[in-house]
């Protein structure tokens, strides 16, 4: 299955995907997950995107389309796979197109978790990550079981440095300017699953579920 992850930041993506990679046996692609790893390493691409993602901005485009593309062609998507937090603009959406048509395939669904800008709010400043491997957690709704340290992987859980509250603003900003509209892009062709993202974690996971059947 060939699946799109939507929703403004703070939605549940990333924590709804790993349910749904582990479901559907596809792996989970996020853009934002892959450039955290780039800052950690310190590499050419985590320094350009560093600045952009604390200013709560997007990486350019051509940057994220390139990774997407050479992630997408590795062995592992031959049989699907699951974006998270790609496409975002347009260009993003079209390039996905076009990378997957040259390889016969298309989309299979674009899933859309929707959640009013209240919890929004309450589940990004409460969000706690994985500095090791990325799995995230929440102080209130989803807390490690030992705290401060990861349940899968035992490393230290901290906030992500684009949590805090300017950045949060300008993040939910960018998503209502330059994202939202690609619902309709994806409606228009009969491929969108709008899911209520306010319910619980389980809930919402089997909705997208059901959504998929
Ligand atoms: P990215 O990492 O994709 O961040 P985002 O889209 O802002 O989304 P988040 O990861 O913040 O939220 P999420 O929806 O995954 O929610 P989560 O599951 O963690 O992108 C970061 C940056 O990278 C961008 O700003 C941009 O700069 C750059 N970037 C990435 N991709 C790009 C691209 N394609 N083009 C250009 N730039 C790009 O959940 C949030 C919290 O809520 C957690 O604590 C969780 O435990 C809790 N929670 C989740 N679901 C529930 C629930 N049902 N009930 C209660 N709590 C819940
Ligand atoms: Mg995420
Ligand atoms: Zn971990």
């Amino acid at each position: 299955m060939n699946l799109v992850l939507m929703g403004p930041p703070g939605a549940g993506k990333g924590t709804q995907a790993e349910y749904i990679a582990r479901k559907y046996w596809i792996p989970h692609i996020s853009t934002g997950d892959m450039f955290r790893t780039a800052i950690r390493f310190g590499t050419e691409l985590g320094l350009q995107a560093k600045t952009l993602m604390d200013a709560g901005h997007l990486v350019p485009d051509e940057v994220a389309i390139g990774i997407v593309r050479e992630r997408l062609a590795e062995r592992d998507c031959a049989k699907g796979f699951l974006l998270d937090g790609y496409p975002r603009t347009c260009p993003q959406a079209e390039a996905l197109d076009q990378i997957l048509a040259s390889w016969n395939k298309s989309l299979d669904a674009v899933i859309n978790i929707e959640v009013p800008h209240e919890i929004l709010l309450l589940r990004l400043t409460g969000r706690r990550t994985c500095s090791q491997c990325g799995a995230n957690y929440h102080i209130q709704f989803n807390p490690p079981k030992k705290t401060d340290l990861c349940d899968i992987c035992g490393g230290a859980v901290v906030q992500r440095s684009d949590d805090r509250e300017e950045t949060v603003a300008e993040r939910l900003a960018v998503y209502a300017r330059q994202t939202q509209p690609l619902t309709e892009y994806y409606a228009r062709r009969g491929l969108l699953k709008n899911v209520d993202g306010a319910k619980s974690l389980d809930e919402v996971f089997n909705d997208i579920v059901t959504s998929l059947k």
